[in-house]
């Protein structure tokens, strides 16, 4: 199997916080990685600099074969990588359908603001409906964002990073704030994109539906990469154990 994604040393500092230190991973085709810490480890920071929002201090991040530090977002995309955030934010005066349809537009322009003036095209809104039914909210087409309960926009954050047709997909915690029967029917789905092709980093804290999908796992703390491997091996690791202990030490005393 070839890399997909090949992470080297980064490093990325905001002042005096070094939110990701020196960091090195790996992703092969077709895999679906877990890449799980507590909070405040550097995730989302690291897949920051995977998108290209942050920019690392130092280090190398080169997918399929080529170097993404320095290129800006809008390459990166097109180069196949697709993102959903940890916060959720729709346009709220667009109907769910839009909102995908025009994630399919800018995909298809290069530009938002172009893709602005073809929310009307046929083609974009039929793709966008096969999008929300495979994400299984076809129901919620015509809704309003703002009157959606939280499982609803989270698969609407999918249907939306998928409308870019991405090779490598970046979930940031997709499952976040979902009761159990919502968190595992979505991870039920993320498997499913996985199978039908796509490679994806799966940022989580639900430990138990990371556990029970992905072959692999990746844990920071604080910055540093601490374990990786086989999910059971990666979970009864001491160091592993102590990084969560401390985390549930840190909520008893909040
Ligand atoms: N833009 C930023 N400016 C300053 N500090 C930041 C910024 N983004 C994240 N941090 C800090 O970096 C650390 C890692 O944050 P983050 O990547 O959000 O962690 P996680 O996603 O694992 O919870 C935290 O200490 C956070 O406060
Ligand atoms: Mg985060």
């Amino acid at each position: 199997m070839s890399k997909l994604l090949e992470v080297s040393n980064v490093k990325v500092q905001f002042g005096g916080v070094i939110a990701v230190n020196d960091v090195s991973f790996s992703l092969d085709e077709g895999e679906l990685l877990g890449f799980i810490g507590p909070n405040g480890a550097g995730k989302t920071t690291m897949m920051r600099a995977i998108t290209g929002v942050v920019t690392p201090t130092t280090g190398s991040i080169v997918l399929a074969g080529e170097e993404l530090v320095g290129l800006p977002i809008h390459r990166r995309v097109r180069m196949g990588l697709g993102f959903s955030q940890q916060l959720v934010k729709p346009f709220r005066n667009m109907t769910v359908l839009e909102n995908v349809a025009l994630a399919v537009g800018s995909h298809h322009t290069g530009s938002p603001l172009s893709a602005l003036f073809k929310v009307g095209r046929d083609a974009e809104k039929l793709q966008a409906r096969e999008l929300l039914s495979q994400v299984g909210i076809a129901d919620a087409a015509d809704a309003d964002p703002s009157n959606l309960p939280l499982g609803y926009l989270k698969r609407l954050e999918v249907a939306r990073a998928l409308a870019l047709d991405p090779t490598l997909l970046l979930l940031d915690e997709p499952l976040a704030g979902l009761n159990h029967a919502e968190a595992h029917k979505l991870a039920d789905m993320i498997v499913e994109l996985n199978k039908a092709g796509r490679s994806i980093i799966l940022i989580e804290h639900n430990l138990g539906e990371v556990m029970r999908i992905c072959s692999r796992l990746v844990v920071q703390d604080n910055g540093n990469k601490i374990a990786e491997g086989d999910p059971e091996n990666v979970m009864s690791a001491p160091v592993v154990r102590a990084a969560y202990l401390g985390e549930s030490a840190d909520h008893a005393a909040a």
